[in-house]
């Protein structure tokens, strides 16, 4: 077990907010994995993200000053996930301006904390600042401020954009120029004089951005009306440096999930990285200097499977927290992947059983305390991690000999080329039979010197949803599956509700998707931000106004082509010559909505009763859902 001397996870979690109260910031709490004002992304990848409305101008109930330890996912390189640094669920330590100081009281106060409250010593930290471009200018501010503050200008690398330029955190929003500060990790070699941001030594570990900047869907790069700063330290890596271990997983954040898993595997856990604590001994006012050795042993396939096992499971057991369930889209597609690379890796170390939940059991008692969430949906979470597993545990098997079968076959079949596709069927065959996700398969063909192409893949995947659609289509023409008088209702309400939304929010909104019971509406459309209060009680309004019109609800069976010509909403891949059904709903020859659709409908509008809006959220990227009732 590993011996921490200097700095727990939980000490520099209290230390940071502690520091910043001190500074007049307000602490606020943890926000939820998924991104309530930003559709463009699947999951909160920064501590910024639950703050962008009050970073463009809103006003925040807590004030201007405020700082998180924020929980995140970033599945960016969910491949190098395996070595020694990289995560897909990590905190994020930070402090944020919205409008009030900027980048002297926010680098002076880094400054501070890294060197006053952590004792880094200033000989082992460099710094980067923004190089400028045709938009923005050289930051000489904050080049001066770290002068001011005593840093040698050696010290200070002036970037461009590639390095010191953070943001969007999805396709629009709050972005802008920052200043970077790294620690000098080996002990073998002294700090050299002159910063070099290639020499990986250097362990990038605080982010100050400074954001001014709104990027709008255009691309365009409009000035703020406030100022802001956004601030991101990561705990992982932070806990490691102060500890004296290059190795994240050596650190309590991890450790406990790694015995777990060497306990379930009886293998060993050999990382390459030494784990030297010299932070410890007498002196806690003045310790000596983190730093790590090498010890010249190359990282083992069980030391990286273990890794990625640990990472997986935390992060799917930090998913599973919020009552998303693994699926074949989106965040639920993330999620399988991450359970099912897990299981993989399970199976390669040699575990025989159902094994996750026991892993997540770990994390849940590594973290109750901190995101009681995880204890509070401890049933659903293991459930789900047992449900998950099983299904895939038994076709695991026989898709990796399918695999084997199929690289052979290629192998031989293709001796004098160099470069090895496996051809889509073959990839989409293991994600269909066998639930291999893609990215599963192109992980087993780099590693047999094979490749795959996403593009063929994605192609294939669309004949066959196509495919399906065409016979879910068939079947919706026989009529609703549940024809009762309520379903029947609520389905002539997502008419005037999607007409409603394209009068309100703009042309842009198509459906995406409904799901109708007895009960209820849910609707899926198309539209970037989250609707403000005003729109959602304007739709609501005009459907209501529609229902108290009691209009007629027309239908006619025309030819797709004068469909679309009539304007027509709806689906548009029916043969040609086919006859459709087409419903409107208008008053004096004034259309409100008119959409292909198989129906029934009501015959007035009048029976529906009130139309209620009950909840707006993200279903996806770009994507909001409604639910909505009949009162
Ligand atoms: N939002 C900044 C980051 O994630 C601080 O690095």
């Amino acid at each position: 077990m590993i011996k921490l001397v200097y700095m727990t996870a939980k000490e520099l979690r209290e230390k940071f907010l502690d520091f910043f109260v001190q500074k007049g910031h307000k602490i606020i709490p943890s926000a939820s994995l998924i991104p309530e004002h930003d559709p463009t992304v699947l999951f909160t990848t920064a501590g910024m993200h639950p703050l962008v409305p009050y970073l463009l101008g809103e006003k925040h109930p807590q004030g201007q000053r405020l700082t998180s330890v924020q929980k995140c996912i970033r599945t960016g390189d969910i491949d190098d996930v395996g070595d020694a640094v990289h995560h897909t669920f990590f905190e994020m330590l930070g402090n944020w301006s919205l409008g009030d100081y900027f980048k002297k009281e926010a680098i002076e106060w880094s400054f501070e904390f890294l060197t006053k409250e952590l004792k880094l010593s200033l000989d082992r930290l460099a710094f980067s600042v923004f190089i400028g471009n045709n938009d923005v200018s050289r930051d000489e501010e904050s080049m001066s401020i770290w002068k001011a503050l005593g840093i040698s200008e050696k010290r200070i690398a002036v970037l461009p954009e590639s390095d010191n330029w953070w943001g969007p955190a999805g396709q629009t929003g709050p972005c802008g120029p920052d200043t970077e500060m790294f620690y000098w990790s080996d002990d073998n070699d002294p700090a050299p004089e002159i910063f070099d941001p290639n020499d990986k030594r250097w362990v990038e570990i605080w982010n100050d951005v400074f954001m001014e900047y709104n990027k709008t869907v255009e691309a365009n790069f409009e000035p703020l009306k406030q100022k802001n700063v956004d601030t991101g330290m990561g705990l992982e890596r932070t806990v490691a440096v102060l500890n004296g271990l290059n190795d994240n997983y050596k650190t309590e954040l991890f450790w406990p999930i790694i015995e777990k898993i060497e306990e379930l595997s009886g293998k060993k856990y050999n990382s390459p990285h030494l784990s030297f604590n010299i932070r410890g001994g007498e002196d806690q006012e003045n310790p000596p200097q983190p730093s790590f050795k090498k010890e010249g042993v190359e990282l083992s396939d069980d030391t990286r499977a273990m890794r990625i096992i640990a990472d997986h499971i935390k992060a799917a057991t930090f998913i599973l927290a919020e009552g998303l369930e693994p699926s074949n889209v989106e965040r639920g597609y993330v999620l399988r992947r991450l359970i099912r690379r897990a299981v993989r890796y399970g199976k390669q170390l040699g575990i025989k059983d159902i094994f996750t939940f026991k892993v997540a059991q770990v994390v849940i008692e590594m973290y109750r305390d901190v995101y009681p969430e995880l204890l509070k949906s401890r049933e659903f979470i293991e459930e789900q991690l047992v449900r998950e597993e099983e299904k895939f545990a038994k076709t695991l098997e026989k898709g990796l000999k399918q695999f084997e079968m199929q690289i052979s076959k290629i192998k031989n079949q293709n001796d004098n080329l160099k470069l090895k596709i496996i051809p889509a069927e073959v990839v989409f065959d293991l994600y269909q039979t066998y639930g291999f996700p893609f990215e599963m398969t192109a992980e087993l063909a780099r590693e047999s010197g094979l490749e795959v192409k996403k593009e063929d893949f994605e192609e294939e995947l669309k004949k066959h949803q196509e495919l399906s659609r065409a016979g879910a289509e068939q079947k919706f023409k026989g009529g609703l599956a549940d024809n009762s008088e309520a379903t029947i209702k609520y389905h002539t309400a997502a008419h005037l509700m999607l007409a409603a939304l394209r009068q309100v929010l703009g042309e842009h909104v198509s459906q995406k998707g409904s799901n109708i019971t007895v009960e209820r509406l849910r609707f899926d459309f198309s539209h970037q931000e989250k609707m403000t209060p005003e729109q959602i009680k304007e739709v609501e309004n005009l459907v209501n106004q529609k229902i108290q019109e009691d209009l007629l609800v027309k239908m006619e069976e025309l030819g797709l082509e004068e469909a679309k010509e009539q304007g027509a909403m709806g689906v548009f891949n029916s043969k040609y010559g086919e006859k459709v059904k087409v419903y409107t709903i208008s008053e004096n020859g004034k259309i409100f909505s008119k959409e292909i659709c198989g129906g029934p409908h009501v015959e007035r509008t009048g029976r529906l009763g009130r139309f209620k809006i009950v909840k707006e959220e993200s279903a996806s990227a770009g994507t909001r859902r409604i639910k909505a009732i009949l009162e």
